[in-house]
């Protein structure tokens, strides 16, 4: 498996773990008293989305951009 589709599949992933998280904390506002911490439990896969999503957007361009100077 290549470096790219190791990250595109990464960030399918991180956005299941995102997703459980951001239904947990729904789930722990409705409490009475919620636990300080759930609200930072989708901040790590959202961190890591981030990066991994800015990767996946300039991968078009950067393969254009490498093509037109082997061409070029
Ligand atoms: C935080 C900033 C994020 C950025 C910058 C970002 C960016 C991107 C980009 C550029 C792609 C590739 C689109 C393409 O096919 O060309 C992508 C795919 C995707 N993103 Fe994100 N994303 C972010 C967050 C999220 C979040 C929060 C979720 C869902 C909870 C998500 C779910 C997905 C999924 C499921 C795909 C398709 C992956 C695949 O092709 O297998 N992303 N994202």
């Amino acid at each position: 498996m290549n470096w790219n589709r190791w990250v595109r599949e990464g960030h399918r992933w991180l956005s299941i773990a995102f997703t459980v998280a951001v239904i947990v904390n729904f789930v722990a506002m409705s409490q009475k008293e919620p636990p300080v911490w759930v609200s930072f439990l989708a901040l790590p896969p959202l961190a890591l989305l981030l990066f991994s999503g800015l990767y996946l957007f300039v991968l078009p361009y950067a393969t254009r951009w490498r093509s037109v100077r082997r061409t070029g």
